[in-house]
């Protein structure tokens, strides 16, 4: 097979890369080792940035985002039993809108068999081959065994934290950046109405909890829990009682409860892959950095990737010179790391790790107060929640 951009990985970042460029009349190739159900049902955020929207909403992904997305103008920060209402319009004339990370990937894989996009899923990449010519290569197997060999100018690895693309790269000449935590979030979705009108990010002693939603008839919560935890110990009755007791306080509010649905603990770290190239091979989200949750920055920065790299690669078929390309790794790095700092700094001010020093349990409320009773702290979150610029 030949074609111009081979794509490795079919998840968002993949398939809004292949979108754009199948737009700009320039082929591609996505090859995807799950198929299109197991990703369906992969839960992961919830939050996209204005920006994330728009790039779904310009491009002519069908405009579901839209009508089943739900606008939010602001967050709840909820610590010592109080809520700390925070406005994002008012603070930045910003908002962002709830809609599930897997209705993103529903709604892309639509739009690319719509327009007749090359999606292999169920196919797995075995070896890449020649990423420092003009002709990088890659070879795969596809569900029913058959082997194929892809030529391109360019490759992409989107394949995800585990990223097989990533492994391929030498030694010589990077640098992985990691931080591990000492805990998790234990996810769950419930047949429940919505407990407040905005999400709520709580500080408890009894660690963090975070009440978001997808509709008015399922909610999605998480609360932080130990890295081994095991889902099947886990009574509906044992998780709504510890999830209520991280939100309790004097106000009385009170979570509404119904049927647990789904449970899954997500592991999390902070990791960066330096530098996000290697010859003509680029990473784009997942596979080149992750943020722990907190703050739902990983798919906005996998888009924010998608257009930095997509900017470089219609540059480069349109005039032959790669000077955008070669721009991609710093480019996009920098982003990443702000999105990592805010991703680190929710993160630490807002879990108590099991052992906690009491002092630095008492010094993120501290932090918390800080942020939350001035506006320029309150302005700071806000801007970059609802995202920065893209450059
Ligand atoms: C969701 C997840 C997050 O990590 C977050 O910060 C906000 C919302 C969610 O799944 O809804």
């Amino acid at each position: 097979l030949k074609t111009q951009v081979g794509i490795v990985g079919g998840g968002p970042a993949g398939l809004m890369l292949s979108h754009l460029l199948a737009k700009t009349g320039i082929e591609n190739i996505v090859v995807e080792a799950r198929d299109h159900e197991t990703i369906r049902n992969t839960h992961r955020a919830g939050i996209l940035e204005s920006q994330a929207v728009k790039m779904l909403v310009d491009s002519g992904v069908e405009g579901r985002v839209l009508t089943h997305g739900d606008k939010h103008a602001g967050i709840d920060l909820r610590f010592n039993g109080e809520s700390h209402p925070l406005d994002f319009r008012d603070l930045v004339d910003a908002t962002v809108t709830l809609y599930a990370q897997n209705e993103v990937f529903v709604d892309l894989a639509a739009a690319r068999k719509r327009d007749a996009g090359d999606v292999r899923y169920s196919s797995e990449v075995t070896e890449l081959l020649d990423l420092e010519t003009d002709t990088p290569k890659f070879r795969f197997t596809d569900e029913t065994g058959a082997e194929f060999e892809v030529h391109c100018d360019v490759l992409v690895g989107a394949d995800g934290s585990r990223s097989f693309c990533r492994r391929q790269m030498p030694d010589t000449n990077r640098k992985d950046f990691k931080v591990e935590y000492p805990f998790a979030w234990f996810g769950i979705l419930t047949e429940a109405p919505k407990s407040a009108p905005e999400l709520i990010y709580a500080n408890s002693p009894h660690g963090f909890a975070l009440i978001s939603q997808r509709s008015e008839t399922v909610q999605r919560m998480y609360f932080q829990c130990d890295p081994n935890e095991n889902v099947d110990d886990w009574s509906q009755d044992r998780i709504w009682n510890e999830l209520q007791r991280r939100v309790d306080g004097p106000d009385g509010f009170t979570l509404k409860t119904g049927n647990i649905f789904d449970k899954t603990v997500l592991k999390f770290r902070s990791f960066v892959r330096e530098p996000l190239s290697h010859g003509r091979m680029f990473l784009i989200g997942d596979a080149g950095h992750t943020v722990p949750p907190t703050g739902a920055k990983g798919l906005n920065l996998a888009f924010a990737d998608v257009k930095v790299l997509f900017e470089a690669l219609d540059s480069y078929y349109s005039t032959q010179n790669e000077s955008l390309l070669h721009g991609y790794s710093d480019k996009a790095l920098k982003r990443v790391w702000k999105a990592q700092n805010f991703s680190y700094w929710m993160t630490s001010m807002l879990h108590t790790p099991v052992d906690a020093d009491p002092f630095m349990a008492k010094r993120a409320l501290g932090e918390l107060d800080t942020v939350t009773s001035s506006r320029y702290g309150q302005q700071y979150l806000a801007e970059s929640y609802t995202g920065w610029p893209h450059a």
